[in-house]
């Protein structure tokens, strides 16, 4: 096990925010946790997972030890009669997975094509987009308890999934997700190794979101192939989203708030243009960027911290801006949309 001081996390977070890691552990395998559960110092410390940094503000230097996970590996590991099983290491890339299951003749994750980070990240934030969640794929995942070093398996309904939520995204004691009186917080606690995905033999396509409507109807291909629908998100995602190799970024830094068809009604007699989807349990979920753009925000900055020009539920580092300048930012978008609609926005990323 190598102990590194002082590490430089730019890199390692895709808003690119300057902070460093007071001590960081890389895990590629499970004993490198267990070596470090054996260590009286390191084991005493709390812990900080990180594993692509696409969805993390860091808004100082982590005091926390960094476990940097970097398991790596991907594999079919079993079949049933409806779908592949197949495995991968929570430090894979999740847009290259995506694209091997493809490229194997395993598809279902087109939809979630292009999005930035890990395999062991996407059930962190349960990752959506384009009509799929990572909850509708998922079949279980690995993980090394942080007290113990011992690995558990958890099923779909024991990582309480919900909207990009999860147990791993709430501290211990903390309930989460639908089951709520089930699932209690494992942040800090639970690194998660190995993550399966069950990809559906009979497979059929997705296709409900309006861009990908509009799509098919620029095309006329009316029965796309998953490759197709994998070009498809790509384009689509390319010409909304910052690409953070080139303007750091953490994706949509709000989450689309729920209200009541009450609330909505009463919302839509202000405001009748509002951006609103009916879901199937009722509630009614409002686009968030939309609210941002109708207060003003787009293309807006504090400092060196962004609305992005092209979808305002993105907020951008314009160059060297620190955490707090966009936690400054997310705060004052807050205020301006609750005094205007009586929404709060809740932040999706996890502010460290
Ligand atoms: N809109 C505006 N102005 C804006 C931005 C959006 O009017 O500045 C309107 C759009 O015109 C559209 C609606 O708001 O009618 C929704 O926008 P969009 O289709 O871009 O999707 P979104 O709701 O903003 C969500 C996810 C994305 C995901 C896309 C596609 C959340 C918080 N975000 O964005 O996920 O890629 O749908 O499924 O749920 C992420 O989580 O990091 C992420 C990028």
């Amino acid at each position: 096990m190598l102990v590194e001081k002082n590490v430089a996390l730019q890199p390692y977070n895709t808003f690119g925010i300057v902070a460093r890691a007071h001590t960081l552990v890389r895990v590629a395998q499970e004993v490198d946790v267990q070596a470090v559960l054996a260590d009286p110092l390191l084991a005493a410390q709390p812990k900080f997972v990180l594993g692509g940094g696409s969805n993390i503000v860091l808004t100082g230097d982590v005091r926390p030890l960094v476990l940097k996970v970097e398991v790596m590996g991907r594999r079919l590991v079993g079949e049933t009669a409806q779908a592949w099983i197949v495995q991968a290491g929570a430090g894979e890339n999740w847009h290259d997975l995506v694209g091997w299951t493809l490229a194997q003749g395993w598809p279902g994750l087109e939809n979630l094509a292009l999005i930035p980070g890990t395999v062991g990240a996407a059930p962190v934030q349960n990752i959506g987009a384009y009509g799929v969640e990572l909850q509708d794929r998922f079949e279980s995942l690995d993980a090394l308890d942080l007290t113990t070093g011992r690995r558990f398996a958890l099923d779909a309904a024991q990582c309480g999934f919900g909207y990009r939520d999860s147990v791993f995204k709430h501290a211990p004691g903390q309930p989460s997700g639908h089951d709520a009186h089930k699932s209690l917080g494992l942040a800090g606690r639970a690194l998660i190794t190995q993550v399966r995905l069950a990809l559906p033999k009979r497979w059929r396509p997705v296709l409900g979101y309006l861009d990908l409507e509009k799509k098919i109807a620029e095309s006329g291909v009316r029965q796309p192939s998953p490759q197709q629908i994998y070009q498809w998100v790509c384009e689509i995602r390319a010409a909304k989203l910052p690409d953070p190799q080139v303007i750091g970024n953490a994706g949509s830094f709000f989450k689309n708030p729920t209200v009541t068809p009450e609330q909505c009604a009463d919302i839509i007699a202000r405001e009748p243009r509002i951006v609103h989807y009916q879901l199937a349990n009722g509630t009614v979920k409002l686009a968030a960027g939309w609210l941002i753009d109708a207060c003003g925000w787009k293309g807006k900055s504090v400092g060196n911290a962004g609305v992005y020009e092209k979808q305002a539920l993105v907020l951008v580092n314009r160059h060297g801006a620190t955490g707090g300048e966009v936690m400054t930012l997310a705060r004052a978008i807050q205020t301006s949309v609750y005094e205007r609609f009586g929404i709060r926005l809740e932040p999706e990323p996890v502010v460290v």
